[in-house]
């Protein structure tokens, strides 16, 4: 079936749809029905069955006799180093590490954070909890040790599986040194910590606490996949939302497995024995599903990539990677292919590879600009395909997709809803606009298996931030609009969260930083266009009456703050003091404004802005830190 027969399928019977789906899997026992709705609007799917993740990545292809076959390929440009490991061996390392973490008491249910860099070990772990039931949450290692700290008390695990270190081109990441440091912050602490010791940099262990990733694996019984619950929660990943607080996104176990495995088959046309690759890292939401996780339900070679799209060792290394692979499906963000772009304008590192084996590019994670698409277009000669989804959704809203026979491509579109999806673009009443007309676009529910099933600790929140302002909907944060032809277009984020190099930030969150600072009165922080990174962050400081401290020693301050709190991912480098912030008569700050003076755009004075002249103050603080004309 094509993409229109299908989409029509699952709108005609969703659940003889998802049921259908569900027979890809495994099942110890299959469910009798897909959607549980009688808490709506908490839906849960596919609750009553019984299942393992574990299995239906691991152990049932060894079963089936693809022991041998290559799982998980680790490909570090950055160690200089590349190897393979059996779908077999993988089923090894999995129930060992299980039965250690089992011998330490880790049961079904139990919190383990996942501290770690681009390392196979990182997957074997994700899928020993899974194995036991035990609940991962793997954060990622450009946060700072505050960071890991609220996630440790919010989450509150038994065991911490960390590594010593992680590398990143210029300089290694001390990784044993932040989680020591994030521990201490924390109240809650966790019984046991396992640490991974890399060649790079070996850790000193705290004894008591400590374990070695080996020793503590050494003569221990492996475990076999725990039978569990439909709706038992499959992982918890913390993204950014409007406060400095992080939401806690939780999967349920069923619904992820039945989601992902259909999407490889429909949207990547990936099936058992290909060869994928997603060059994210395992910290974010296309880690989890498209390194680990749904490559590995599909039966097919994932890679853990340990390095960048450029200057490890060149441009090249994406094309030289996909050659040596030969990788069928591609998935990256825009910002890598902008980046491999200004150093290759020409695509002369791309010629010099034999890329016979891509069918297909995808991008996601911010929206993939028109430039970026045909550029790449133009020199892999492949379809580049555009897709949109978030942290929440864990798998496509929109996209073009593969195996159901693609559709024509659009630049600047993610394209179509998938089934399961019924994309609405409303009005502030929650009236939906014509084609064409730009608002908020929301997501009709129940939303389909494998996305959120509620938010760890914070269940009311749920409500709060994505359902309660437009009744019957998920609000999904962002604007846009369809096409006369139904091919949507995401065009900015309705909250405050901005996106810097595919990596999801809240300027909130960066505000209480600055906030918090002693010379700091008032502050705001805003996203700017930037061509590399999509957007970064730019501080303002109002500074409290009386401060005489040297203006570039509080902004230097109010940087290694953000580094230290938020961690050198949020990319915060430029900040300027003003006497005031423009704001409309009610007091809000005109962020929107702000952040169009600093990207040069025309904008319309806003109606309600209290003193229009401080939108001088703004445009000659901005053009003293170089924005707009410099970029
Ligand atoms: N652990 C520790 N630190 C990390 C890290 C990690 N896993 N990832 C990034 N950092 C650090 C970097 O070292 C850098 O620190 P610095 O300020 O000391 O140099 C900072 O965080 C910003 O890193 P990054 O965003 O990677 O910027 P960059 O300038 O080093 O590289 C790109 C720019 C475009 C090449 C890079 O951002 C990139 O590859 N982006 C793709 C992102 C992606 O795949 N996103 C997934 C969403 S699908
Ligand atoms: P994350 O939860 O980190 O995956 O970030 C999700 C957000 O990134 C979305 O809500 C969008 O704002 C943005 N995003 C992701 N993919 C796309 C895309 N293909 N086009 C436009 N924006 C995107």
């Amino acid at each position: 079936m094509q993409y229109r027969e299908t989409y029509q399928a699952w709108k005609t019977d969703p659940e003889a749809f998802w049921m259908q789906a569900a027979q890809a899997i495994d099942w110890v026992r299959p469910p009798t029905k897909a959607l549980f709705d009688e808490d709506a609007p908490r839906y849960e799917w596919f609750s009553d069955g019984v299942v393992n993740t574990c299995w239906n990545a691991v152990d049932r292809h060894v079963e089936a006799g693809r022991g041998a076959q290559i799982a998980i390929h680790h490909e570090s440009p950055v160690t200089h180093s590349t190897k393979g490991i059996t779908y077999k061996d993988l089923q090894t390392r999995v129930a060992t590490l299980a039965g250690a973490l089992r011998a330490q008491g880790i049961v079904q249910g139990d919190r383990v954070i996942i501290y770690m860099p681009m390392i196979p070990e990182a997957l074997v772990a994700m899928l020993a909890c899974a194995r036991l039931g035990a609940v991962h949450s793997v954060v990622f290692g450009g946060f700072a040790a505050a960071e890991l700290a609220v996630r440790i008390d919010d989450c509150t695990p038994k065991a911490i599986l960390a590594a010593s270190c992680g590398l990143e081109p210029a300089h290694i990441v001390h990784y044993k040194p932040l989680l020591d440091d994030a521990i201490e912050r924390a109240v809650h602490k966790p019984d046991f910590c396992v640490i991974f010791q890399r060649e790079q940099e070996v850790a000193k262990l705290v004894e008591g606490r400590d374990l070695s990733w080996h020793g503590f694996q050494y003569g221990v019984e492996p475990v076999d996949c725990v039978p569990l619950a439909g709706n038992h929660p499959a992982y918890i990943l913390y993204t950014s939302g409007t406060t400095g607080r992080p939401k806690g996104v939780v999967r349920d176990t069923a619904g992820h497995l039945v989601a992902l495995q259909w999407s490889m088959k429909h949207i990547y046309n990936i099936e058992a024995g290909d060869r994928f690759w997603a060059a994210s890292d395992v910290g974010w939401v296309v880690g989890h599903s498209y390194i680990c996780y749904a490559p590995l339900f599909a039966g097919a070679t994932t890679v853990v990539f340990e390095g960048k799209p450029v200057g490890t060792p060149h441009p090249g290394v994406f094309w030289r990677t996909i050659q040596n692979l030969r990788i069928k499906s591609f998935f990256t963000a825009p910002t890598a292919i902008r980046a491999i772009k200004r150093q290759d304008p020409t695509g002369e590192w791309i010629r010099r590879y034999k890329l016979h084996d891509l069918q297909a590019l995808f991008l996601a994670g911010e929206r993939a600009d028109p430039a970026t698409v045909d550029w790449a277009q133009e020199h892999l000669g492949v379809p580049v395909i555009d897709h949109w989804w978030q942290t929440e959704t864990g798998w496509a809203i929109a996209a073009n997709p593969l195996g159901l026979g693609a559709l024509p491509i659009k630049p600047g579109s993610p394209s179509v809803p998938m089934p399961g999806y019924e994309v609405a673009v409303l009005d502030e009443g929650g009236n939906a606009v014509p084609a064409g007309t730009l608002g908020a676009i929301a997501l009709k529910l129940p939303l389909p298996p494998g996305t959120l099933a509620t938010l760890w600790n914070a269940a009311e929140r749920l409500e709060q931030s994505y359902l309660a302002r437009f009744p019957g909907y998920y609000e999904t944060g962002d604007a846009g609009y369809v096409d006369a032809d139904g091919y949507l277009y995401i065009m900015s984020r309705t909250d405050d969260v901005i996106n810097v190099a595919g990596h999801r930030l809240s300027t909130g969150a960066m505000e209480e930083v600055l906030a918090s600072h002693g010379d700091v009165a008032e502050c705001a922080v805003i996203g700017v266009n930037d061509p590399i990174k999509g957007q970064v962050p730019v501080g303002f400081l109002c500074l409290n009456s009386g401060s005489t401290r040297p203006h570039e020693q509080i902004i230097d301050e109010c940087i290694c703050m953000m580094r230290d709190k938020i961690g050198p991912v949020a990319a915060f480098k430029a900040a300027c003091v003003v006497d005031r912030l423009p704001k409309t008569r009610s007091g809000k700050i005109l962020r929107a404004t702000m952040a169009q003076i600093a990207d040069g755009t025309p904008f319309k004075m806003p109606a309600t802005i209290d003193d229009p002249a401080i939108l001088d103050e703004i445009e000659k603080a901005l053009a003293a830190i170089g924005w707009p004309a410099a970029r």
